[in-house]
């Protein structure tokens, strides 16, 4: 079983898809984390983000895995080439370049097949952008995802703030639009509902809330 959870960056997504894989025992799969992984990779090798057939190259040749401890819903790890950089994913230089690398068709083609190919083995929770329109379009459950802008940027500055990142929280509010923008106006499968998905405004709603909405989702579609 797929459950497909898309959105703008923060919405919610992360938290709640890891909540409810948990509360479900499903895999939980970050797809974010591959396309930051793609951008980590470039910036490291020194790929132009904007070369498309090299970086369609660099995503076909590399191989991004997620290590889960034991039966865990959650990885602890995200490996490129058997490399641990799971914290360097995270750091404000790749979310600068990651919706560069992630407009290549090319390098989503790569993602997609990766993606399918870890889910094809377990149930799982998908987070991500185009889940529920390109990914699996027969997922069995499809949220997207929503909050208001000036709830997003108040979750992401305070993420990042917990993580010692001292961004000012307007510039963190730019910086989330712009990528929304850029991920919702490129060509190749932008963020936007598929038309079967159910729309959930987290403005104002608790995490165990909405985990518990989705849960009899699940529950409906089982
Ligand atoms: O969810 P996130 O912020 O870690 O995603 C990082 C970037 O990757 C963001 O710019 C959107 C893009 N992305 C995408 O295009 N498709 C996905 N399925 C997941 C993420």
């Amino acid at each position: 079983m797929i459950v497909a959870i898309d959105g703008p960056a923060a919405s919610g997504k992360s938290t709640v898809a890891k909540a409810l894989a948990t509360r479900i025992g499903m895999h939980y799969l970050d797809t974010g984390a591959m396309y930051r992984s793609i951008a980590f990779a470039a910036l490291e090798q020194g790929v132009p983000l904007h070369d498309e057939s090299a970086m369609g190259e660099l995503a076909r040749g590399v191989r991004i895995e997620f290590a889960y401890a034991g039966d865990a819903s959650i990885a602890t790890t995200v490996l490129l080439d058997g490399v641990d950089i799971t914290a360097e994913i995270r750091t404000p230089r790749i979310d600068e370049a990651v919706s560069a690398a992630a407009r290549t068709p090319e390098v989503r083609a790569a993602m997609v097949d990766r993606q399918r190919e870890i889910a094809s083995c377990t149930d799982t929770v998908m987070e991500g952008r185009d889940i529920g329109t390109v990914v699996f379009p027969h997922a069995e459950v499809k949220v997207f995802l929503t909050a208001s802008a000036d709830e997003r940027a108040r979750r992401r500055h305070s993420e990042l703030a917990e993580h010692g990142d001292d961004t000012a929280a307007d510039r963190v509010r730019e910086g989330m639009e712009r990528r929304d923008l850029a991920d919702s106006s490129r060509k190749t499968a932008p963020l936007k509902p598929a038309d079967d998905a159910i729309r959930l405004d987290t403005t104002g709603m608790s995490v165990d809330d909405v985990v518990d909405t989705i849960a009899t989702y699940v529950a409906d579609a089982r």
